[in-house]
């Protein structure tokens, strides 16, 4: 009643074949795009439990630290139907390999602020020469360090909100190009990829569109061309649900205001929470229609969990049990009705925008703004070249578990007894670094670590696309393992597999 080799090989093909890793997300024109080239719209939710005073630069955990936390929310996050998170504030010398190989099986990718609020380690928008220092730097450059080898890392912000004033906008803006053209020069010389780099501004008009044309804009003068925004996140509480439509909400604004832009644009925080429970009618009646996506490519709902400001979608409790509020149902229900899939194509990616740095242009547009393009030289050149002396460089590792052991509740307060995640990435390194698929044994399996199938020079038209070796370890585990998903792979194919 052993299952053939034969049965076992075709269902390890086919398990490799459905669970490709999540690749990195490139930039293409004014669209990301998926390693296919199509166009990777953003779905997503802003994620910092305890908010971000919960951060301390001594404290044992941050929020992508604990693997049964991130089990627990990457269950309702996959559930919720996100493909992305951001999270704000993270420890450079803590292990993420967990959270973000767990993030990878639910197939979500991370965008990671790489400052803090902790003083020292952003800078300060009214007097941004006093904080620009080589203390700074090695923070933000262990930040790269930490998060560079995860291939779900969609990108960098190197700032967030920083100007959002008339006093900010007169001296901080050469200072953020300064601080991402260190984390693109930091990133050429000391990681495997390029990693997107942008910024996130408040909704302050006409700052947030003066400091979009400051990003983005380009010039034939090498170290200006590398401190360019690769990305633009606007923070947008313009529709509140239950009140507005496209019309009273100032999308139609936003759609004209930010038009033919060359890099890509997207929400990266939006879900105004006037009135209570939200509806996310914006969802279907604003970021995701066809003419919006035209212009901003998707966004991030402000935000995950509750925290005194009532933004959240869920509540996590002491004990670590999390309740889902009806924000969360609405917000569920809103994405299952997204039609984005239906007409989006590669005809939305614009390559054509690209703009030639002019101050005088954008300050025709903010008078305020400080649109100079002579940036402050780079105060931790040394470090830049040799590293940051962080050597706690994230990777992914198999699961050991695809169940949290926290409870989770419905809006209702009943709790949901299954709960375990549903795997839809392996976590096979792209082309080039190690390969390891894992299986997830189940409890009753006898292999105590996933199998690795190595075979690095296997890589063909896929660079996710893994050989399963003929390794009799791995045949012994998988006949003694009860999977579920390995049940569920042989399921689709219309296999039995006898146990
Ligand atoms: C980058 O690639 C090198 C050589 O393939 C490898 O040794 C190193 O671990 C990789 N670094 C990361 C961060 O993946
Ligand atoms: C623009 O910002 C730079 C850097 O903060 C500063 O040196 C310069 O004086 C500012 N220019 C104006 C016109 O304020
Ligand atoms: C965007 O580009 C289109 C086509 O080139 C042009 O008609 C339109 O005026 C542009 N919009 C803005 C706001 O620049
Ligand atoms: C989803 O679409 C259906 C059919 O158009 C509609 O009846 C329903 O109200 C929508 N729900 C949400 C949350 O948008
Ligand atoms: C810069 O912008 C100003 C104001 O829009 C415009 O008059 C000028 O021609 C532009 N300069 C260049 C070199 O395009
Ligand atoms: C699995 O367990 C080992 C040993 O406790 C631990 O080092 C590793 O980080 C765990 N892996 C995951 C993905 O949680
Ligand atoms: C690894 O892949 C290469 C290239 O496809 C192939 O020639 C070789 O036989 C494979 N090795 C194993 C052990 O499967």
């Amino acid at each position: 009643m052993v299952p053939s080799f034969l049965t076992l090989l075709v269902a390890l093909c086919a398990l490799s074949r459905l669970a490709t890793a999540l690749l990195p997300i490139t930039i293409d024109g004014n669209m990301f795009v998926d390693s296919t080239g199509n166009p990777f719209v953003i779905v997503g939710v802003d994620y910092q439990p305890g908010g971000s005073s919960g951060y301390s630069n001594s404290a044992s955990s941050d929020v992508l630290s604990d693997e049964e936390v991130c089990l627990r929310d990457a269950y309702l996050l996959q559930k919720l139907g996100v493909n992305t998170i951001r999270t704000y504030t993270v420890s450079p010398w803590l292990n993420h390999d967990a959270c973000m190989s767990i993030l990878n099986a639910v197939g979500i990718y991370l965008i990671l602020d790489v400052n803090s609020p902790l003083g020292g380690e952003s800078i300060q928008r009214d007097d941004p020469a006093s904080s620009y220092n080589e203390g700074y730097l090695k923070r933000v450059f262990s930040i790269v360090d930490a998060f560079k080898g995860y291939p779900n890392l969609l990108g960098f912000f190197a700032g967030n909100e920083v100007i959002n004033d008339a006093t900010s906008a007169s001296v901080s803006p050469p200072y953020i190009r300064a601080v991402q053209r260190d984390i693109k020069n930091y990133i050429a010389l000391h990681a495997n990829r390029t990693i997107p780099v942008g910024y996130s501004a408040a909704d302050v008009n006409p700052l947030s569109e003066a400091g979009w044309e400051y990003f983005q804009c380009d010039s034939d003068e090498q170290s200006l061309q590398v401190s360019r925004s690769d990305f633009y996140g606007l923070n947008s509480y313009q529709w509140c649900s239950g009140r507005d439509t496209f019309q009273t909400s100032g999308y139609g604004g936003l759609e004209t205001t930010f038009a033919n832009s060359s890099i890509p644009l997207f929400f990266s925080e939006f879900g105004c929470n006037l009135i209570q429970p939200r509806t996310f009618t914006e969802i279907n009646g604003g970021v995701y229609i066809e003419s919006m996506l035209h212009v901003f490519d998707g966004g991030l709902v402000y935000e995950y969990s509750e925290e005194d400001n009532n933004y959240g979608l869920v509540k996590v409790a002491s004990d670590g049990s999390v309740t889902m509020k009806q924000d969360y149902v609405n917000l569920q229900a809103a994405y299952a009705n997204m039609t984005y899939n239906s007409f989006m194509s590669k005809s939305f990616i614009d390559v054509g925008g690209s703009s030639t740095c002019n101050a005088t242009y954008i300050e025709s547009i903010d008078a305020g703004f400080n649109a100079s393009f002579s940036l402050p030289p780079c105060p931790a050149q040394d470090m830049l070249n040799s590293g940051s002396g962080n050597n706690n460089i994230g990777k992914w590792i198999p699961l050991n578990s695809t169940q949290t052991t926290y409870k989770i509740y419905d809006a209702n307060s009943q709790e949901i007894t299954d709960t375990e995640i549903t795997v839809v990435s392996d976590q096979t390194q792209p082309e080039g670094q190690s390969m390891t698929v894992s299986v997830f044994p189940s409890e009753t399996s006898p292999a105590t670590s996933a199998m690795a199938f190595s075979n690095t020079s296997a890589t063909t038209t896929s660079s996710a696309s893994t050989r399963a070796t003929s390794s009799s370890a791995a045949t012994a585990a998988l006949v003694g393992a009860a999977n579920p998903f390995l049940l569920a792979v042989a399921g689709l194919l219309g296999i039995t597999l006898v146990l």
